[in-house]
């Protein structure tokens, strides 16, 4: 039988690619993170994408780079904070895979992106306030995740991690 996939949602800054490391070293599986996928295939940061040819296109480069990942067996998948936007996506990733939300306020976020400007949708004066109005655009689209993790009510990533893993043997992951 196919080994299901971990897929990790959630908004930028939420602790998704560190969580996916460790859980990594925990079950032994191999991560693939979406944003890795587009910068290793067209060779551009993604904050120059955005620059030079807009958010569209670079949601399409996501929606390809979904597929390829969500073809893969018994992996992590890390996505990146928007790969939720996308109906098609979300076919794709719960086919193979059962998708975790890491759900974090807008001040956890806010803390955790603090001084970096890798994140084009929140190189602006008011981060802040960006984070809240995609966080409300977001919320019910993170909501049709199989298991949600708020940050809030855990102690930190190692907790997140034993969650998830205890998540996985209920289900027999
Ligand atoms: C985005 C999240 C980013 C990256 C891009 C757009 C988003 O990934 O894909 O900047 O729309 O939320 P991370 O969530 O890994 O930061």
């Amino acid at each position: 039988m196919r080994q299901k996939n971990i897929v990790l949602v959630g908004f930028m800054g939420s602790g998704k690619s560190t969580v996916a490391r460790q859980l990594a070293k925990l079950t032994g599986r191999k991560v693939i993170s979406t944003d890795v996928l587009i910068v290793e295939q067209t060779g551009q940061a993604i904050r120059q994408i955005f620059e030079e040819k807009g958010e569209a296109y670079f949601r399409q480069l996501e929606k390809n780079v979904v597929a390829q990942a969500a073809a893969q067996e018994g992996v992590i998948i890390d996505c990146g904070g928007g790969v939720v936007l996308d109906p098609g996506n979300w076919a794709h990733l719960k086919k193979t895979g059962l998708v975790i939300y890491l759900s974090a306020t807008p001040e956890f976020i806010l803390e955790q992106i603090k001084g970096k400007k890798n994140r084009p949708l929140l190189n602006v004066a008011n981060p802040l306030k960006a984070i809240k109005e995609l966080l409300d655009q977001r919320q019910v689209l993170y909501a049709q995740a199989d298991f949600t993790i708020a940050s809030s009510d855990v102690a930190g990533i190692q907790d997140m991690c034993t969650r998830i893993w205890e998540f996985m043997q209920e289900k027999d992951i």
